[in-house]
């Protein structure tokens, strides 16, 4: 999180979010008994909405999303709804510090080159689509990050994704996964693609890095070299 973010739900009349993540924030010094309004998962729209209502009727509001709101998270959704209802009220993006570059700190510094993103749940996004951009990603030698990689009920798109990725890239070719990255119970583990297949998948509280074809492991921390000469 960074101060400005800490600040903004310091600032906020209410609190709207995930239940999680509700949870952490009532645990740091921002909070300070604001209203609330959490929901679970899938319920985002619902959430939103509620929220764009409030703030229509003059209250501050704070929506939580973990890591960058701009990052699957919650900014689209709610310039979204504010375009549906016609709402007319201030409105800011405040930046956070998203997972995928988190969790590359923690690695050692394996996105200094070109990178993709991609979101392995196919809960709004078709799988198709999906895998088609693994295929790009992989065939275009970008260092990989994968988003929501696993869940109990949805493994396919991780088991197609490291197929896929796997007839471009070696199977020593270095990974990363970091669990809970910044939070309590923080884990970090390097790893190989074949061990990434072969494994227990990763859950839905971590991301998973996976090098390009330059990327190395030195003393336990990853690089993907920029291309300096030394
Ligand atoms: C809906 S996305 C939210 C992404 C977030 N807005 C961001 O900027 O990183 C949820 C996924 O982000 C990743 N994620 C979010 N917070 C994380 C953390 N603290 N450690 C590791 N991965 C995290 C996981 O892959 C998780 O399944």
């Amino acid at each position: 999180m960074t101060c400005r973010a800490a600040r903004a739900i310091s600032e906020a009349d209410l609190l709207v979010g995930y239940t999680t993540y509700l949870n952490l924030v009532k645990k740091m010094d921002c909070f300070h008994g604001q209203e609330t309004y959490a929901t679970g998962m899938k319920h985002e729209s619902e959430r939103v909405i509620h929220a764009v209502d409030a703030a229509c009727r003059g209250k501050r509001v704070a929506v939580i999303s973990s890591g960058d709101a701009g990052v699957y998270g919650m900014a689209g959704l709610i310039l979204e709804v504010m375009e549906a209802t016609g709402a007319d009220v201030p409105f800011e993006v405040v930046p956070g510090i998203p997972a995928a570059n988190a969790a590359a700190a923690r690695l050692g510094a394996p996105l200094m080159h070109d990178y993709a993103t991609i979101s392995l749940s196919d809960l709004l996004t078709p799988l198709p689509g999906i895998l088609d951009r693994v295929g790009a990603a992989a065939e275009a030698d970008f260092v990989i990050v994968l988003y929501n990689p696993c869940s109990a009920r949805r493994q396919e798109p991780w088991r197609q994704a490291l197929s896929i990725i796997k007839k471009h890239r070696q199977p020593e070719t270095p990974a990363g996964i970091v669990r809970n990255a910044g939070r309590a119970g923080e884990s970090v583990k390097i790893t190989n693609l074949w061990h990434l297949e072969n494994d227990e998948p990763p859950d839905m509280l971590s991301t998973v890095v996976i090098g390009n074809s330059r990327t190395r492991v030195v003393s336990g921390r990853i690089i993907t070299p920029r291309g300096y000469e030394l």
